[in-house]
């Protein structure tokens, strides 16, 4: 065989895309309990279903045909409504937004269109596994700055001023965060992004977790402090808050200029966005759909689980440390108590329960070296009796060890 490029040594596959792998696998065998993917387990709206089947029947070569790159005009006419109605910002529809395949498109094409080699990139650890790679992808350095369960998992700006040097190209802000359910303070946004205009580098925010907050605070959205306009592209998905992450869709927002690079890459990359998944979601924003699903559907039932599943952290583990996740679908439990009791590392335990009981949780070294001692454990994917449940297997594994 041909020899393959350096470019794919020096990245590591996903973790998370394995254990997923693993667990389509083990499912067939067995009862496992997922506390493992972040995919949400609630089907999309009815209606949003039921026009996707409208279309492919009545209007089959619209639904299945090519798009412009940026993706449809309706559509992106419509997320600068919604965007204006949640958040207060302005955004011109036609050189503000792009569609993308996803937020995952929308990192990379973003990091591609704006890093040249040896350019850093500031991230949290731990954090979405899916950015240090990326960035190395493309030629990237990643920065870390470390957040911890003492602090609430709250970043602290005078950690970030330590790593920004003349080759600070960018900062990634994920909030409500990934692994740790956090929502940062409107100060911290505000002097990110005073940081950013005095040193001059762009803040890329990943809003994939936006409409996923329980009522203790709205994420704060960094457009709307002055000097951000210019230096924020803001990566969303609908994987997350319309429950459709196999459609592959999501959306950008930026300056008319980082959009028109931004689009360049994507012509190789993807070409145009999945149609169907626009069309659907040209529905999801009609007839208040998308904010009565949210309302009356998304928040309600994950908040539900997201309560019971922090009594029984309480109950089954009450020598952990976490932080109650304001946003997001995940727990992250510092269990280096249990850890030291079993003299097992967080990977092993992840294995160990996996084989002994049967439960998938995500080990926390995955997300970073401050994620060493952690497990992630998703609230979002099962539902009440089986997280009960599953907290209770992960009780009597631990507790087998004591
Ligand atoms: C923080 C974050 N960003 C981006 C993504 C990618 O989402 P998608 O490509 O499905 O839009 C995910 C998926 O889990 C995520 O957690």
């Amino acid at each position: 065989m041909p020899a393959l490029s350096s470019r794919v040594n020096i990245i590591k596959a996903s973790p998370i895309r394995r254990i997923a792998a693993l667990l389509d696998e083990a499912r067939r065998k067995e009862d496992i309990i997922s506390f493992g993917g972040g995919a949400p387990s609630l089907p999309p709206p009815q209606e949003v279903l039921d026009y996707m089947c409208y279309l492919l029947m009545e209007k089959p070569r619209m639904a299945v045909g090519y798009t412009g790159t940026r993706g449809i005009p309706e559509l992106r006419e419509l997320i600068a409504e919604d965007l204006k109605k949640y958040w207060g910002v302005d955004y011109d529809p036609q050189s503000e937004i792009m569609i993308t395949t996803g937020g995952t498109e929308g990192i990379y094409a973003t990091l591609a269109a704006t890093l040249d080699e040896g350019d850093e990139v500031i991230i949290l650890d731990p954090t979405y596994l899916g950015y240090s790679e990326a960035i190395k992808l493309v030629g990237g350095r990643v920065k870390k700055v470390p957040i911890s369960v003492e602090t609430a998992y709250q970043p602290d700006l005078e950690e970030v001023k330590k790593v920004v040097t003349p080759k600070t190209t960018a900062f990634i802000l994920l909030s409500p965060d990934n692994p740790t359910g956090r929502v940062v303070t409107e100060e911290f946004v505000k002097g990110l992004v005073d940081l950013a205009v005095d040193h001059d580098f762009w803040i890329i925010f990943d809003a994939a977790y936006k409409h996923i907050t329980f009522g203790e605070r709205k994420q704060p959205w960094p457009d709307s402090y002055p000097g951000a306009r210019e230096r924020t592209i803001t990566i969303n998905t609908f994987s997350k808050e319309a429950s459709i992450p196999g459609l592959r869709l999501g959306y950008l927002t930026g300056p008319p200029e980082a959009l028109e690079a931004i689009e360049k890459v994507k012509q190789y990359l993807t070409l145009a966005p999945d149609s169907l998944g626009q069309f659907a979601m040209v529905k999801f924003y009609q007839d208040g759909i998308k904010d009565r699903y949210l309302k009356e559907v998304v928040i309600p039932t994950y908040k539900r689980r997201r309560d019971l599943m922090y009594e029984l952290i309480r109950k089954e583990l009450p020598e952990a440390k976490t932080a109650l996740p304001e946003g997001a679908f995940y727990f992250f439990v510092n269990i280096e108590y249990y850890l030291e009791a079993m003299n097992r590392n967080d990977e092993e335990f992840a294995n160990r329960l996996l084989y002994r009981k049967g439960v998938v949780v995500i080990p926390g070294s995955h997300f970073g070296d401050m994620g060493r001692g952690h497990i992630r454990m998703t609230f979002v994917s099962e539902p009440e009796e089986r997280i009960r449940e599953g907290m209770r297997r992960i009780g009597a594994f631990v507790f087998s060890y004591l």
